[in-house]
């Protein structure tokens, strides 16, 4: 059984990772659903205040901040959000600010929309509620909520190394100077995220690409 994962290993598995993390975004067989992404997210939030938890290096911060009024982006790993507040970003409407998702402070003030790029995958399934409280509490009533995250594909994702007695389920990965880290990675379905999500949102969708989800729902 693997150790229990806390933030502080993730954290530190992103840190290291950081300045090699958007390599991810590069893979050939990945590109055609990307660019429906990217098109999907660009005008998805017009107008709109959006808080993003667990940012990283900004690669969606950028495509939300072609229609949104306003992105804060959080993250609790310095050196992601570095990379992220060093692109530039057009309309000048994106702000920063470490920020950890289970807890996120009031005095980030509260956001009509929030987006979360790959972390719904990062947390146990014993702190979703933990940290769906601390995102809904920063948001208005009716906000909407957008999350993506893989799809687990044979032959193309990390291969799972084994899961714990929650049923969290985990990946070795290798970073770039050789070491091997334990991350966990869960893989959801459609119905798990119904089920998990349903007691918040006033309306509920989920599509699937061939690599990605997209869930999308009203803060009830
Ligand atoms: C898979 S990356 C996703 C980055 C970005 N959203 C994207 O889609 O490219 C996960 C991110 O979660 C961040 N993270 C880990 N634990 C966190 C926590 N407790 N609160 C906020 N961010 C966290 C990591 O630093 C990392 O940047």
């Amino acid at each position: 059984m693997p150790p229990a994962e806390g933030d502080g290993s993730l954290v530190d598995y992103y840190r290291r990772r950081a300045a090699h993390y958007e390599a991810i975004y590069g893979r050939p067989e990945r590109q055609e659903d990307l660019a429906a992404l990217r098109g999907i997210f660009s005008g998805a939030f017009e107008d709109a205040a959006v808080l993003e938890v667990a940012a990283g290096t900004g690669y969606w911060t950028a495509v939300i901040a072609q229609s949104a009024r306003s992105v804060l982006a959080t993250d609790l790993a310095e050196e992601p959000l570095g990379i992220a507040q060093a692109k530039s970003y057009p309309r000048g409407n994106v702000a920063f600010q470490l920020a950890d998702a289970y807890s996120l402070p009031e005095s980030l003030g509260r956001f009509g929309a929030a987006f979360a790029g790959f972390w719904w995958s990062h947390v146990p399934r014993q702190r979703i509620d933990e940290f769906l409280a601390s995102l809904h509490a920063r948001l208005d009533p009716g906000a909407r909520v957008v999350m993506l995250d893989n799809v687990y594909v044979e032959g193309s994702s990390t291969p799972m190394a084994g899961a714990d007695r929650e049923g969290n389920t985990y990946q070795m990965r290798r970073l770039h100077d050789g070491s091997r880290v334990r991350v966990l990675k869960n893989f959801t379905t459609e119905e798990e995220l119904r089920e998990r999500l349903s007691p918040h949102a006033a309306r509920f969708s989920y599509r699937a690409l061939r690599y990605y989800w997209v869930v999308e729902y009203r803060l009830k």
